[in-house]
């Protein structure tokens, strides 16, 4: 039985995320999708609003699981029995970070294998950061994001007077 990790910041979850768990889902026996507790950056949504928009937008997918987690993501992995750790990859320009973390994970852990699912095409420019820069500048963010995200991410920009 094979289960991932999909870990990231999701702040918030996009279109492009939920594409990869679904079809990571349809790979593996189960995803747990990993939500970064202790980031150095400095994240729109809290650790509790992030997993709960994930667990919202995902609840249709029963192989699928929110857990937070810091601390390394080897640990997390080991913690929670998985074998590989799910990354999407939109543009050459990802690949280097990508690698890097793949193979600082492997080096921490042999066992642990990083796929690549290649983000598709449609969502290729998609980023939570543009999702959220849209939004200040009063975009419609509809078509990147589900209802529920929408939704909280204006309140939260009201709420924080982040609006211009
Ligand atoms: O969505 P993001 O912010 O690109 O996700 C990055 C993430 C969470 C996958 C990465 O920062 C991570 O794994 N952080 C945990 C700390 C860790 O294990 N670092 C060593 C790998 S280089």
């Amino acid at each position: 039985m094979a289960t991932a990790v999909y870990p990231g910041s999701f702040d918030p979850i996009t279109f492009g995320h939920l594409d990869i768990v679904q079809r990571a889902s349809e790979v593996f026996d189960k995803v747990i999708i990993g939500v970064l507790k202790n980031q150095t950056k400095n994240p729109l949504f809290s650790l509790e609003e992030r997993v709960d928009m994930i667990e919202k937008v995902t609840s249709d997918i029963p192989n699928v699981e929110v857990v937070s987690f810091g601390g390394l993501l080897v640990d997390f992995c080991k913690q929670v029995g998985a074998d590989v750790v799910v990354r999407g990859l939109r543009a050459v320009s990802d690949f280097e970070y990508e690698l890097m973390m793949a193979q600082t994970n492997k080096e921490l852990n042999p066992n642990l294998e990083t796929m690549f699912f290649a983000t598709s095409a449609r969502y290729s420019f998609l980023s939570s950061s543009t999702v959220r820069e849209l939004a200040m500048f009063d975009a419609d963010i509809r078509q990147f994001v589900p209802e529920y995200v929408h939704r909280k991410v204006y309140e939260k920009l009201k709420e924080e007077k982040l609006t211009v």
